[in-house]
């Protein structure tokens, strides 16, 4: 017997980083969104091991290092019962690309170890449990559209209408979630930037619930991008290149290296991933729609 869960990367639509906290963490105004663009994790029964397939799936730590192992012993403890589960996920979302690939592994292991112990965890539950193993993992769950406060895990549902869709510009090699937040407050420290408290922003609110991608994409915003930026400067012309091809609006996607481009429908998304194909701005170009559900078991 096995069980399989398909669970969503995501973008961030705004990202705001407050002040660095006393425990490491920095308070966050995040409003996260789901894309169509997913991993697989199977688990079945057996010595607790995690194995990855995948194109580029180069630094995923396979074993007991994997976020999703992390998330399996978790849910165990709390279960008080051995982790005694294999793991398996198939990659298609980017590695350390600011799409959350890892979490959204560890999010899928939690339901999917749920399911196949037969065990009966509240989504309440398993959302606590998931914010134990990282910032990012609760919204993996969650899906769809959210803002997330605190560390990103405390999520409400935001209205969302219609369909956006997107082109991602995968880069080569990935960066370092907290090299990109300790280059944050470098560049704050070094610019004498007061942190100051980041708060929602209505364009992006109003945007969202009436659908409107011209609107969201004059919107968009993320306080990590100067970092990312300056940890990767190669990006600064991947982002350029998109507004240049007509995207509606376009940032780095959370701590990078993925920037995000919105199009206008899945037409001008199609022509704006060749564009930038053409352009040789990026590894490699992928379209995708948001929002989408979260994590779910496959029949
Ligand atoms: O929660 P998670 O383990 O995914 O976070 C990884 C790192 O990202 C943290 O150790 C911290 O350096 C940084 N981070 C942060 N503020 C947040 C979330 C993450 O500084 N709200």
């Amino acid at each position: 017997m096995s069980v399989t869960v398909k669970v969503p990367a995501k973008v961030n639509l705004q990202l705001g980083v407050g002040p660095l906290r006393d425990d490491g963490y920095h308070d966050l105004v995040n409003v996260f969104h789901a894309v169509s663009l997913f991993d697989e994790v199977t688990a079945a029964p057996g010595p607790l091991a995690v194995t990855v397939a995948g194109a580029s799936i180069e630094g995923v730590p396979a074993g007991p290092d994997n976020l999703a192992a992390r998330a399996a012993r978790r849910l165990a403890d709390h279960l008080g019962r051995e982790a005694d589960v294999s793991l398996h996920i198939d990659k298609a979302i980017p590695v350390a690309g600011g799409m959350a690939g890892g979490s959204a592994d560890a999010a899928a292991a939690l339901l999917a170890c749920a399911a196949l112990w037969e065990a009966d965890v509240p989504f309440e539950t398993l959302l606590e449990l998931a914010a134990d193993v990282g910032s990012d993992v609760p919204f993996a769950l969650f899906g769809g559209t959210a803002l997330g406060l605190g560390r990103g895990e405390r999520l409400t549902a935001l209205p969302c209408a219609g369909e956006f869709h997107w082109v991602f510009a995968l880069a080569d090699g990935g960066l370092s979630t907290p090299a990109v937040f300790a280059e944050c407050d470098r560049l704050r420290a070094a610019f004498e930037q007061e942190a100051s408290w980041p708060h929602e922003s209505p364009d992006l609110l109003a945007a969202l619930a009436s659908g409107d991608p011209k609107a969201l994409g004059a919107a968009l915003t993320n306080d990590l991008q100067p970092a990312a930026l300056s940890l990767r400067p190669s990006l600064a012309r991947t982002l350029a290149a998109g507004r240049e091809y007509g995207a509606l609006g376009g940032l780095v996607s959370g701590s990078g290296p993925t920037c995000a481009f919105l199009a206008a429908d899945a037409a001008h998304a199609a022509e704006l991933a060749a564009a930038l194909d053409e352009a040789d701005v990026a590894r490699t170009l992928v379209t995708a729609t948001g929002p989408v559900p979260g994590a779910h078991v496959l029949p």
